[in-house]
């Protein structure tokens, strides 16, 4: 299973080019499922079609669609942790996380998380049933932070385990000490495989370990769509640079609504890219004429980009 990102600005074509090659990759005979995580979800409206939380078949076809709820999978995210935490703490009876579940939700990185989380659910549960999953992405900050967020949650979770081994050498000297003396009660665990919390850091560890590894790697690719025009120009920079920072592979840049795709103008903000990401694939696509509705559907042929062998800009 492969994936493709698609990044930019608002309004530059992620959407258009994300349904135009999750539809022309399915047309070929490949599984695609095509995923908005832009909470201004509009690839219903391009498939003409009502969507939701859930993957839906589009016709008869190879292609899967899907716009995720963020509000939706954060709740689901909160109250599967807020269970594991009531049962975990559960000796703790002064420890009432309900009183934080309202405010929590509005805590800042929760969403991000919550796209995370679906995530790293959709490349486990869809790994064998598609060929491709296309993900159609909120502008550029929420993105960036998103892509970031594997390789962050990894290192705290490191931390964690550090903490709670600590934490369980110290009861377990304890333990020592009092010896079969020790007051009858509640027991807390002190070797690791009798512990909730550090088995269950690990599986959290695996599993985001799992997304850092798959984005990273080589079935991934993360597309920058840009237009030609300066705003949007110096934005996609900025989001070049976020991506190599988080050394993430830069995949190709879509030059998008380009009027003349044969312009000087257009090699020319070209130019400024490549002179800093010298080894990136740069795709023109040009200004459409959208008179019928279905904008999924474009003369250009898109899948030779993610059918082909990949580049590394960086
Ligand atoms: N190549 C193109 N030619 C003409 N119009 C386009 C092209 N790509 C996108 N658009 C139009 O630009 C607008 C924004 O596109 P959209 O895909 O929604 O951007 P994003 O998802 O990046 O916010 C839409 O009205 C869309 O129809
Ligand atoms: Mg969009």
């Amino acid at each position: 299973m492969k994936t493709i990102f698609f990044t930019g600005k608002g309004g530059v074509g992620k959407s258009t080019l994300s349904s135009a090659v999750a539809w022309q990759l399915a047309e070929i005979g490949l599984r695609v499922l095509a995923v908005s995580f832009d909470p201004a979800h509009n690839l219903g409206d391009i498939y003409h079609v009502k969507l939701g939380h859930r993957k839906k078949q589009f016709g008869k076809t190879n292609l899967y669609l899907q716009e995720m709820d963020l509000e939706k999978s954060a709740a689901e995210y909160m109250k599967a942790n807020m269970s594991i935490l009531q049962e975990v703490y559960s000796y703790l009876t002064a420890f009432n996380m309900d009183s934080y579940f309202d405010i929590l939700k509005y805590s800042p990185g929760v969403e991000e998380f919550a796209a995370l989380t679906s995530m790293q659910k959709i490349l486990e549960e869809e790994e064998h049933n598609f060929d491709f999953i296309v993900f159609d992405t909120p502008p550029t900050g929420l993105t960036l932070r998103i892509l970031a967020l594997p390789r962050i949650t990894v290192a705290w979770i490191d931390r964690l385990i550090r903490i709670r081994r600590e934490i369980l050498e110290k009861r377990y000297t304890i333990h020592k000490l009092k010896g079969k003396y020790s007051e009858e009660g509640h027991k807390l665990a002190y070797k690791e495989s009798d512990d909730n919390v550090i088995k269950k850091l690990y599986v959290m560890r695996d599993r985001y370990k799992g997304v850092e590894t798959h984005i990273q790697g080589e079935d991934n690719r993360i597309c920058v769509v840009f237009n030609p025009d300066y705003l949007s120009l110096r934005e996609s920079e900025r989001l070049l640079d976020g991506i190599h920072e988080l050394q993430l592979p830069i995949d190709t840049i879509f030059h998008n609504k380009l009027a003349d795709p044969e312009s000087d103008a257009a090699r020319r903000v070209e130019d400024a890219m490549l002179k800093k990401y010298p080894r990136l694939r740069i795709e023109r696509v040009p200004l459409i004429d959208h008179t019928e509705p279905a904008c999924y559907i474009m003369d250009k042929d898109l899948t030779g980009v993610f059918t082909r062998s990949k580049t590394h800009a960086e």
